[in-house]
């Protein structure tokens, strides 16, 4: 079983030709209201990918909040597991490019009433997996994925968006985390935090000093470039599907959705993480976090295109 924790919003998404600059103004001709949220995209990502998930999260009193509850239903998850908050449904307001580029500003809303105490322990079976991000008060954060692992689940946390680093950051990664699922950007606050320069090393080279310093399982995505991965003796290195980009919202989100649902079914690492790249790359040929989010059936057939997975010396 998974278990997500974390945030649901409602995206307000603008086709803009180009991202606005500080002080700009962009015009573009309409916008589309999208289920979203890192949480949210997660937990619909894995349940396409073919897992039993459920969703623990808060959205407001108001319409959106009516609406992410339908959405997820129509993708196969109960929405008995949300409260209803005081504060209105998180919404984000995205600009996408012509390239696929996107900037995001997240009105946090219900999302910060978000606790953990909203897991009941009944949920946190060993063998399973947590997943969270960071769209949620951090310190809920650490309370559940110290409840799970204290009951023999997996945990796994998309430190997205990146939180400044400090020392206590890094020591509540430490104690809670089992697998880090990072972007370079990510990789590199956290890095800094480490007293790393993490402008001096390659990616490769990062990703096992992260490994190492954090003692987790360090998965860092690279876009259009692929992903790498370190347990600490071993790196691996994966390729991406040749794709149009449309729209890279929720890229990193469906991976990490697939990524899971694949652990979660008994995959070893490499393979789930293949499967989880294809996911994530199919899930950039449309608008929108979840519209081009792809199902079990879509990845499987996009999986045979891909590169092996490849071992590179542990840096
Ligand atoms: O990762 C993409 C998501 O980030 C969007 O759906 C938006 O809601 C923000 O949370």
């Amino acid at each position: 079983m998974i278990v997500v924790f974390g945030s649901l919003n409602m995206d307000l998404v603008m086709a803009v030709p180009a991202l606005p600059r500080p002080g700009e103004t962009v015009l573009c001709p309409s916008y589309r209201v999208l289920p979203g949220g890192k949480g949210n995209n997660q937990a619909v990502a894995a349940a396409r990918a073919g897992g039993a998930v459920r969703l623990f999260g808060r959205v407001g009193p108001d319409g959106f909040g009516e609406a992410l509850r339908g959405n997820l239903v129509a993708n196969g998850i109960a929405d008995g597991d949300l409260r209803t908050a005081e504060a209105p449904t998180g919404c984000a307001a995205i600009t996408v490019d012509p390239h696929g580029e996107n900037a995001i500003a997240v009105a946090s809303g219900a999302n910060l009433e978000v606790r953990a105490t909203d897991v009941p322990d009944t949920v946190l079976i060993p063998g399973g997996h947590l997943v969270t991000q960071m769209e949620v008060p951090a310190e809920e954060n650490w309370a559940v994925l110290r409840r799970a692992k204290a009951a023999g689940m997996h945990t796994v946390l998309n430190l997205a968006p990146a939180p400044i680093p400090t020392p206590a950051l890094t020591a509540a990664l430490r104690e809670t985390v089992d697998i880090l699922v990072v972007n370079e950007l990510e990789a590199a606050a956290l890095a800094c935090g480490l007293d790393e320069d993490p402008a001096s090393v390659d990616a490769a080279t990062l990703c096992c000093r992260l490994t190492d310093a954090l003692r987790v399982v360090c998965v860092m995505t690279l876009g259009g470039r692929g992903v790498l991965a370190c347990d600490g003796d071993r790196l691996w290195s994966v390729g991406t599907l040749p794709v149009t980009v449309v729209d890279t919202t929720g890229a990193g989100d469906t991976f990490t959705g697939a990524l899971v649902a694949a652990l979660d079914a008994g995959e070893p690492l490499p393979l789930a993480l293949s499967w989880a790249a294809t996911a994530a790359a199919l899930a950039c040929c449309g608008h929108g976090a979840q519209d081009s989010m792809p199902h079990a059936s879509q990845i499987r057939t996009f999986q045979a295109n891909m590169p092996p997975v490849s071992k590179l010396p542990v840096e």
